[in-house]
């Protein structure tokens, strides 16, 4: 088998070799069916036994409250932009965004089409590189939506906003789910893709309280109302199996790490190397204010897109790939989510160095 390299991908991401190795097994028999994953029907009893594990693993790390149910959705989180106003976003109430990325600003864009909204805060005049301090809120929003982490900009919020009293707070976790504990009974939502932290491509995760889902309009299309999924365990229509499955393994691997307090300490530890490198580097530096760093993505320039392009492509040919920072920001992104090897982080940075001692100006 061709080597694996260290794979900084914002998403589609690095996964456990683990659960890797363990879905190769099941590809052509899952246990002793006979039958692969990716063949069983998901009305028959082996998937129905992968997604309630699937379920119950979501409630056990992500300490999920009863009365929230555990969806898993199609149409990636951007489907979960219109989604989430469609249904819970009255035409005469204004809901409040907080506006801190690009995947903020295509959240509100969506919500303008079934109400009022309100930019409660941004951080653009800075191009994004920060997590506002203060937000004003308008007069009972409907509901208040932040995005948890800014996977272009590599800033997150280091908790999660405050918000008026019995306000509703929708969160997009997409990269950051699960990454480091969190209070899901503060949020009426939490969703997010689950190619950066949870699995592959296919599946929304959408964890919501009850009363939401029923509050949700009841003229809208079948597919497109939460209650829908919830009152046909997320398999109205054929769910993306394979994605599910996968997914369970994934959750399987962060329970066996020691959940998410654990799995968050990591996660600290191997960004703080990277962020240590780049606070006494004389070549390269950190794009996000200090108190606003992302734990899963990590952006930085040298100040010189020449330089920065000479990085990029040393560090491929070296076997470091994704490292290309997204274009609204230019210069490098490390993404290292949950299942980026920390050894993967100590090699980035030694190479930073050696990059850094050949390129000293
Ligand atoms: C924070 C955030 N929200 C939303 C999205 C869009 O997710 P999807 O491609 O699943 O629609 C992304 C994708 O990278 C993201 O990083």
């Amino acid at each position: 088998m061709t080597k694996r390299i260290w794979n900084f991908s914002a998403g589609p991401a690095v996964l456990p070799e683990s659960v890797l190795e363990e879905a190769q097994q099941n590809l052509l028999s899952l246990g002793n069916t006979g039958i692969g994953i990716l063949e069983h029907s998901h009305r028959g009893k082996a998937f129905l036994a992968v997604y309630e594990e699937t379920v119950a693993l979501c409630r056990e790390i992500g300490n999920i409250p009863d009365n929230y149910r555990v969806l898993f959705l199609q149409g990636g989180a951007s489907t979960q932009f219109f989604m989430l106003p469609m249904n819970l976003l009255p035409k005469d109430r204004t809901a409040d965004y907080l506006i801190t990325g690009a995947w903020s600003e295509k959240a509100i864009e969506e919500a303008v089409r079934f109400g009022g909204t309100h930019s409660a805060c941004s951080s653009q005049d800075k191009n994004f590189s920060y997590i506002p301090k203060a937000c004003s809120f308008s007069p009972n929003p409907a509901y208040v939506h932040y995005t948890s982490n800014n996977t272009i900009f590599g800033t997150q919020w280091a908790e999660m906003p405050s918000v008026p009293a019995n306000v509703d707070v929708f969160c997009d976790a997409s990269s950051d789910i699960f990454s480091r504990p969190i209070d899901v009974s503060k949020h009426g939502v939490i969703y997010a893709g689950a190619q950066k932290n949870l699995g592959p491509s296919g599946v929304t995760l959408v964890i919501m309280r009850d009363d939401l889902i029923e509050r949700g309009a009841t003229d809208l299309p079948t597919m497109l109302q939460y209650r829908t999924h919830a009152k046909n365990d997320s398999m109205y229509n054929t769910p993306p199996t394979f994605a599910i499955y996968l997914m369970g393994l994934v959750l399987k691997w962060i329970k066996q790490a020691g959940g998410l307090s654990a799995v968050g300490e990591n996660n600290r530890r191997k960004a703080g190397k990277l962020y240590s490198f780049l606070d006494q580097s004389s070549l390269f530096k950190g794009t996000a204010a200090v108190d606003s760093r992302s734990q899963m993505n990590v952006t930085f320039v040298t100040g010189d897109a020449d330089l920065d392009a000479k990085f990029c492509s040393a560090a491929t040919k070296a076997g470091f790939d994704g490292l290309k920072g997204h274009r609204s920001v230019g210069g490098m992104r490390a993404s290292i989510y949950n299942a980026f090897p920390e050894a993967g982080v100590d090699a980035l940075v030694a190479f930073l160095k050696d990059f850094e001692a050949a390129n000293a100006r």
